[in-house]
């Protein structure tokens, strides 16, 4: 990373708010604007987004940074891709910006799992395919749909990809590592191949399904490895990522298949958990996408309990789900086969509101012939209405239940109001214990704080305490400091992001500057008032060096040494140095 002017000149013509504003809602309040911060476990928006500045905080978790280390740590993009996708969107060349260097560690294992997608899918296109190929005819998988998602064909043989990739000079070791290879044979045999993306669309790993009756298990995943991690797998996750956009809401379904069908009617906006469990790594990801979700999983009984406890788990993120129910134990691969197009969409248009779902779900095992199960889930239901905040569809949902089971609707009324009191009071008890979260910082860290944050946001600042040759104890401060005058003399100007771009290099300042730019200071400055602020630090510095003068004093066995440290600290007293 540097400081260097191309760099700078992408980024002055970049605007942080409309990128993060691609990627997480924002709102404009006062100056800056808000949205949920992607680095941290959080549903309120703690993160600030500066214009002027050029910089996002978040104020809960301090995650701090400029456009660049945005697209760092939310894209995972090195530094040089995120300068090239900046680049390519203002229009600046960077054609001498090379990407390869800045992701090494890993470069070699994409590289391998781009050869093997190819040598798949000519596999696939071979005399040798021409049952897997069937076999995708029969499901209605077409030629541009093989393209699409890049569907291949390992062979029946025991060490093709193997010897192909061994003969090209990659290491016996690295396939063995990312689960192509095991020793000197190939993982998949004769089965039909697709790719696994990561996030940025980049293959990590293959799923491999058989296409005959053979008794073995349908699908083999690849192994977790350095890029490949199973927790946050989510099938069609870059395609969706930039569909959802338009869209205005993702579709969550099972499996891969399901998501590959969907494509075929038009439906992008559509990813899979690759199974019915979601993890906190794959929240956290869907979390980035889209906070509508329609959950779309397989209509049989396993498919229904996930959209249950799922659902539960976007709820407790301030999410709001919606639940497609598909008969007959169709998954949305078959339903769509059978049903068509116009069907699929108007199921997913007529998703139910996940509360209304878990009330019908909490019938199911209900035996109404008991009076006490009876009693049991109209309390249960009642309860689910009082986290509901919709009136209307309180009184629909407790006169239903009053018809139903022949009660005065006047009694369950009574019972939710009691039940809705009930937690209100709850709730205010908890915001009471909440504690109020400061960070005490002492007078002399604050006002250096200050001072260095108007220099990076006054020029004549700079010039200013480079005259005044402050004497700051604390070495990280005294080495931004230093920082800041010679970015400022090099480069001939300064402004705070930019600066952030520079101190990427020097891994050391971050956490001093993450701190400058997290802390609440005065944005006005004048001559007087630095002034103060110089006063304060010198006369801190002044008391500092008296207390380790006297620590050495006391130590000092030389009488003649002893007095004049002695001779030091009156003169340090009386303001003399
Ligand atoms: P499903 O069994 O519902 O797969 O598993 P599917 O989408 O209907 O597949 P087809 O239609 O039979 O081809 C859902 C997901 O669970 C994982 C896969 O990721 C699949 O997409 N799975 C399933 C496995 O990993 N291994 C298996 O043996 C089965
Ligand atoms: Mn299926």
């Amino acid at each position: 990373m540097n400081g260097g002017t191309l760099s700078n000149l992408i980024r002055s013509k970049t605007d942080i708010v409309d990128i993060i504003g691609e990627r997480i809602p924002l709102v404009k309040r006062g100056k800056n604007f808000f949205g949920v911060c992607p680095f941290h476990d959080d549903t309120n928006p703690s993160m600030s987004v500066s214009r002027e500045k050029q910089i996002f905080t978040c104020f809960t978790c301090h995650h701090t940074g400029n456009v660049f280390t945005f697209l760092m740590d939310y894209d995972k993009m090195s530094f040089n891709e995120a300068l090239k996708y900046l680049g390519d969107r203002v229009g600046v060349d960077t054609k001498g910006v090379s990407i390869k260097q800045s992701n090494t560690k890993y470069s070699r294992f994409y590289e391998i799992y781009d050869l093997s997608v190819k040598y798949y899918q000519n596999n696939l296109l071979s005399s040798f395919g021409s049952n897997a190929r069937n076999y995708l005819e029969n499901r209605g998988i077409d030629k541009d749909t093989i393209k699409k998602f890049s569907i291949g064909l390992s062979l029946p043989n025991n060490n093709d990809l193997t010897e192909l990739l061994t003969k090209k000079k990659y290491d016996i070791e690295d396939l063995n590592k990312i689960g192509l290879s095991n020793n000197n044979f190939d993982i998949y045999k004769d089965r039909i191949m697709f790719p696994l993306f990561d996030i940025n669309g980049r293959v990590v790993a293959f799923s491999g399904r058989i296409y005959d009756n053979r008794d073995e298990s349908k699908y083999i995943n690849t192994k977790e490895t350095p890029i490949f991690i199973k927790g946050e797998q989510l099938y069609n996750y870059h395609i969706a990522k930039e569909e959802v956009r338009n869209s205005k809401y993702l579709i969550i379904m099972e499996g891969f298949m399901d998501v590959i069908r969907a494509s075929t009617i038009g439906l992008s906006n559509v990813i899979a958990l690759m199974g019915t469990a979601l993890t906190k790594e794959q929240m956290k990801l869907i979390k980035r996408l889209s906070n509508n979700i329609v959950l779309c999983l397989d209509g049989d009984k396993p498919g229904q309990s996930a959209s249950y406890k799922i659902g539960e788990e976007f709820l407790k993120e301030n999410i709001e789900v919606k639940v497609v129910s598909l008969p007959n134990n169709d998954d949305p691969d078959s339903f769509i086969l059978k049903e068509g197009k116009d069907k699929f969409l108007s199921y997913i248009e007529n998703a139910v509101n996940y509360s209304d779902f878990k009330i019908n779900m909490m019938k199911e095992d209900v035996n109404f012939n008991s009076d006490i199960e009876k009693a049991n889930y109209i309390n249960k239901v009642i309860e689910e209405l009082v986290s509901l905040n919709d009136e209307i569809r309180i009184e629909i949902i407790l006169k239903k239940l009053a018809k139903e089971f022949d009660l005065e609707y006047n009694t369950l009324g009574k019972r939710f109001q009691e039940l809705k009191d009930k937690s209100n009071v709850k709730k205010e008890q908890k915001v009471k214990i909440e504690p109020i979260k400061t960070t005490r910082k002492n007078k002399y860290n604050q006002a250096i704080e200050q001072v260095i944050y108007f220099m990076l946001t006054n020029e004549w600042v700079i010039t200013e305490v480079e005259k005044e040759r402050l004497l700051l104890p604390d070495e990280k401060f005294r080495i931004l400091v230093q920082e800041i005058i010679y970015y400022y003399k090099t480069f001939g100007s300064i402004n705070v992001a930019d600066f952030y771009t520079y101190v990427q290099e020097k891994k050391d300042l971050v956490p001093s500057v993450n701190d400058i730019l997290n802390g609440q200071y005065n944005e006005k400055v004048d001559r007087d008032t630095l002034f103060l602020y110089f006063g304060v630090i010198r006369d801190y510095s002044r008391k500092n060096q008296i207390k380790r003068l006297k620590e050495k004093m006391i130590n000092e066995i030389d009488p003649l040494e002893q007095a004049r440290l002695a001779d030091e600290i009156r003169k340090l007293r009386i303001g003399e140095v």
